[in-house]
């Protein structure tokens, strides 16, 4: 989604902020542009189309004296919503009452939703708009209420605005400052030495400090060079916290391999290590998370545990109810976060809602945590990215520490998070029901997950040449049982997102309520046969497939004989119960998407129409 880059300090602005959006360009974006302070002007450059277009419309930047030599600047990647991604609609956008030189610039994330009355307003006053944004009329009411205290007209702007934003804004009669605030949509202020960096997210501003600051919704901060002054809307001082960044510069970067995608999914022995290192423990047969803040008593004393998120989180937590029942025997739920918010949800007291959410910014999700919070539930995160929203917002939870993934499509977000929610139903069912010995059981196949991982991950190859059958078809069936139900799910979210393959996933055993209609031997099923409950069946479901002429693609435990016979083609996982059977098939399809979506020639880290972080409704 859009993405913010500000630099204020002794630098000449252009080349960071150009480097700064290269690395928001995996939020995924449809144009870019960037406003300069220099020589007494604000100038603007905007294109369609991607970072590289910017550049060369620029020109000769680093031997240019007047135009681009500012050291004071703001640049954005847009991520269409309102207007198409024309370069009129690119940010930054500029606004004076005359419509001739641009007095303030702006670069907004988020949407401001009473736009209309906003610009009818201010087109009334004479204004003349020159995109079709909500975002223009921020600018324009911005510039509005300007009399030479830039931060006044912010606040006084953002006081009339309903919606959600970050915004970064410069003033032409304020040549070394700029104001950034934000509501509902994060900003993060790096602080460097003389410098500040302001971003959308830590991973565009890594490369010049660690250490940032996450502003609160309705902060108003003024940065001048190295100096931020933050405030409330009402201009009341406010101090926030400095953070440390905790992952590095090269966590962020490719490191060799052709797509972030398969350096993430090759990563995920590592990031489930991180994810559950120190959190078990063998001798007790339970899991430590501290950050859950609940003691044994408070775990008995809960009626049921909620499970919310969107998209591949939502499919990790459905994995998450399965086992908080399984192992301890207690009510669960997945909901899918917008349907959670918009339903007066019945929570309260005795439920704990756990919000799922890799980036911590999803609009959907961090809705449904404020709605349960506000019906009185206990309000848990678990998210990647440290210092979002969400993660703030709950108070307490527990980090992944997958490490950034920067792939819009999800991979080792989602085996950390089945990981962290296998040991949440570790902690819950030995505070209940579960015995001492079978926890110890339980502990151990967790403590397993990396090595079982890295066995799927031999079969990279193996993956690659079967995938070279798949990229002429056009529609998939994914099919499983039980804790292999929701791999289904999210086996036919990642083909579809990357491979545009169409894709649906069905329990198996609703395959013949109607799905099987369409079953032909243009139609592949891809069939989650690990051995264990519910595989018999299964393979029944499988037979009738292929008696409708549709082949078959089983994932299968490594060695059984019985599911080859059965199938046309099969990736072998390594033996291990269904609950962490979830992770090592997951990563088999992960594997499966991502060749299929190579040999499709597909933008596998830029998937078309998807964004990162999804922080509009
Ligand atoms: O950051 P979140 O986990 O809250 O994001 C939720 C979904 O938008 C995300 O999982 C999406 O479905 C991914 N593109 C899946 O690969």
């Amino acid at each position: 989604m859009c993405g913010i880059i500000a630099y204020s300090g002794n630098r000449s602005a252009t080349p960071i902020l150009l480097n700064g959006l290269r690395k928001l360009e995996y939020r995924g974006y449809d144009s870019a542009g960037i406003a300069i302070h220099s020589n007494n002007s604000i100038h603007i450059y905007k294109q369609e189309g991607k970072v590289e277009n910017l550049v060369k419309s620029i020109g000769d930047y680093e031997n240019d004296s007047t135009h681009m030599s500012g050291n004071l600047g703001i640049a954005h990647t847009r991520w269409a919503t309102h207007g198409p991604p024309t370069t009129d609609n690119a940010h930054p956008h500029g606004a004076s009452a005359s419509g001739e030189e641009h007095n303030i610039a702006l670069v907004h994330n988020g949407i401001i939703e009473n736009y209309r009355a906003l610009k009818s307003r201010l087109e009334g006053e004479g204004r003349v708009f020159h995109s079709d944004t909500d975002s223009e009329a921020l600018s324009h009411l911005i510039d509005s209420y300007y009399d030479g205290d830039l931060a006044k007209a912010v606040s006084t702007a953002l006081k009339e605005v309903q919606g959600t934003f970050g915004i970064a804004c410069l003033a032409k009669a304020d040549p070394g400052k700029m104001v950034v605030a934000r509501r509902g949509s994060p900003i993060v202020i790096g602080l460097g030495d003389d410098e500040t960096i302001i971003a959308s997210d830590a991973s565009a501003i890594i490369s010049h400090t660690r250490q940032v600051i996450y502003l609160d919704d309705n902060d108003v901060a003024v940065i001048q060079g190295g100096k931020v002054d933050i405030r409330t809307l009402d201009a009341s001082p406010v101090v926030r916290d400095i953070a440390d960044i905790d992952w590095s510069e090269d966590a962020a970067e490719k490191g060799g391999y052709e797509h972030y995608m398969l350096k993430e999914i090759f990563e995920q022995p590592t990031a489930i290590s991180n994810s559950i290192r120190g959190r078990i423990d063998t001798d007790r047969g339970t899991s430590v998370l501290a950050g859950l803040q609940l003691e044994p008593r408070d775990i008995v004393d809960l009626q049921r545990l909620v499970i919310i998120g969107c998209g591949t989180s939502m499919n990790g937590g459905l994995v998450g109810e399965y086992a908080v029942e399984d192992f301890a025997g207690m009510l669960s739920e997945v909901e899918q976060a917008a349907e959670f918010r918009y339903r007066n949800p019945i929570v309260g007291s005795k439920d704990m809602v756990v919000a799922i959410s890799q980036s911590g910014e999803t609009a959907d999700t961090l809705a449904a945590v404020r709605e349960a919070q506000c019906k009185g539930a206990l309000v848990a995160g678990l998210v990647n990215v440290v210092g979002s929203t969400i993660a703030r917002e709950t108070g307490r939870g527990i980090y992944l520490h997958a490490g950034p993934e920067i792939s819009v499509a999800s991979t080792k977000a989602f085996t950390c998070q089945v990981s962290v929610l296998l040991m949440i139903a570790l902690k819950f069912a030995r505070s209940r029901r579960l015995s001492h010995e079978e926890g110890i059981k339980i502990a151990k196949e967790i403590e397993r997950i990396p090595e079982l991982v890295e066995e799927v991950l031999k079969q990279n190859d193996h993956i690659a040449k079967l995938a070279e059958d798949f990229v002429d078809y056009d529609n998939m069936f994914y099919i499983g049982r039980g804790y292999l139900y929701p791999v289904a799910l999210e086996g036919a979210l990642k083909i579809k997102e990357i491979s545009y393959i169409h894709a649906e996933a069905y329990h198996a055993a609703e395959l013949k309520h109607g799905p099987i209609a369409l079953l032909e031997e243009s139609m592949p099923v891809v069939a989650l046969l690990n051995e264990g409950p519910g595989k018999e069946k299964t393979l029944g479901n499988v037979e009738e497939c292929r008696a409708r002429k549709s082949p078959v693609l089983g994932v299968i435990t490594a060695g059984d004989e019985e599911a080859k016979i059965n199938c046309d083609w099969y990736i072998e996982v390594p033996a291990s119960p269904h609950y962490t059977a979830t992770i090592t098939s997951t990563v088999a399809l992960q594997l499966f998407s991502y060749h299929v979506a190579r040999l499709k020639g597909c933008p596998i880290d830029q998937p078309r129409n998807l964004a990162k972080s999804v922080t509009v409704e």
